[in-house]
């Protein structure tokens, strides 16, 4: 064959897939859902449960009958817990795919990254979990399913001063990450409120390795007890180096300590530590206790918060697309924002005037080796 020769029949193959494969998806036929999130690389555990809990969701849905009398197709890609990577996903999901709206994704900054190309597109996006105010700040076609950090980041301060009894607290912040970074102001503010003292306040770069100078410096300050809002990687690694110079005192923070893997790293040294969460799956409501069973059923495991908010996330979009009756992107828009007093796996909530869930946080402990539910706060 001519090299001329081959490139035609290369690129008439490569046209031939592209048809085949647009002929399955794009027929109209099904609506289109896309889908980013960290299924592989350093928070693997985040987005491979909210992947899992909204695949669910969109299987019962479709078993159901769909929306619009149309399946729900959902296009998911890995951001490999990536920066740089969910903004080029979610080009493509929307220009390339044609998706009508983005769930995505758990890490607030990664969700700071896509939003302003939904925005932009007028696409709406849900996110699952990220609790940074900033993130639905970006525009009115941006939601969440969880609460905000500033009511974590009180509800953490008020535990600290009402049920550890702390009166001087150390901090230990990523200064990589938005969420890191938020979670400590609101902790602070409220702290400070309580009339509580922040002895020291730390940080490190996501992904280091050696926490012992910054632990040292925390012991020397003598605090009664550590608030770290990270993420479970590091905060396997800095409970495991807490314990080997001997800070033998309370350590405490929020969702982003809530992966199994944490415990399974971890061990022994984050027993007795506390975080806030989003839901437990010890929850007897009727619509969590259905949510665990469909999910072991599929999954062969106990959901977390992140499957709990992937699964209300999904159905927060497909009711407002049958509400809308339409997947018009501005319809679309408007159908979510009027998301009220909405049924979740995570409880009742309604979404505000700017785009957050109003609803109540858990705290847990880590009790023999397990992530025990201690109580329930309002908002
Ligand atoms: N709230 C975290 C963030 O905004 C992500 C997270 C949600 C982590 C739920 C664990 C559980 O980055």
């Amino acid at each position: 064959m001519k090299p001329e020769s081959l490139l035609v029949a290369t690129l008439a193959s490569i046209f031939g897939i592209l048809s085949l494969t647009g002929c399955k998806s794009g027929d109209g036929n099904t609506i289109k859902v896309g889908e980013f999130a960290s299924l592989t690389g350093k928070e693997k555990t985040f987005g491979t449960s909210s992947h899992e809990g909204t695949e669910l969701a969109f299987e019962e849905i479709n078993k159901s009958g769909g929306v619009l009398g149309k399946q729900i197709e959902l296009l998911t890609e890995d951001n490999q817990s990536k920066a740089g990577e969910p903004a080029n996903i979610v080009n493509k999901l929307i220009s390339r795919d044609g998706v009508v709206a983005i769930l995505g994704e758990v890490a607030s900054s990664r969700s700071l990254e896509a939003a302003p190309i939904a925005q932009e597109a007028k696409i709406p996006m849900i996110s699952p979990a990220s609790t940074n105010p900033k993130v639905t700040e970006v525009g009115d076609y941006i939601f969440r399913v969880c609460f905000i950090d500033p009511f974590q980041g009180t509800v953490m301060a008020n535990f600290a001063t009402n049920t550890l009894k702390s009166k001087n607290v150390a901090i230990l912040t990523d200064a990589k990450s938005d969420y890191s970074k938020g979670l400590a102001k609101y902790f602070k503010e409220q702290f400070a409120k309580n009339g509580g003292v922040i002895s020291s306040e730390l940080d490190y770069n996501g992904s280091d390795k050696d926490f012992k100078a910054q632990l040292t410096t925390i012991k020397g300050a003598a605090p009664d007890a550590v608030f770290i809002p990270g993420y479970y990687t590091d905060v396997a690694l800095i409970a495991i180096q807490a314990q080997e110079i001997g800070l033998s005192i309370p350590l405490f923070g929020g969702d982003g300590w809530e992966s199994d893997n944490l415990l399974q790293v971890a061990g022994k040294a984050v027993e007795g530590h506390y975080f806030s969460t989003h839901c437990s799956p010890e929850d007897t409501s009727a619509k969590m206790t259905s949510f665990v069973a469909a999910y072991k059923a599929k999954y062969n495991k106990t959901p977390d918060a992140m499957a709990a908010l992937g699964y209300d996330s999904a159905y927060v979009l497909a009711e407002a697309i049958k509400r809308a009756g339409t997947t018009e992107g501005p319809k679309l828009r408007d159908a979510i924002a009027a998301t009220k007093d909405f049924e979740g796996v995570t409880g009742k909530f309604s979404l505000n005037e700017k785009r957050d869930a109003v609803k109540s946080a858990a705290i847990l402990q880590i009790k023999d080796g397990k992530f025990k539910f201690l109580e329930t706060i309002a908002p």
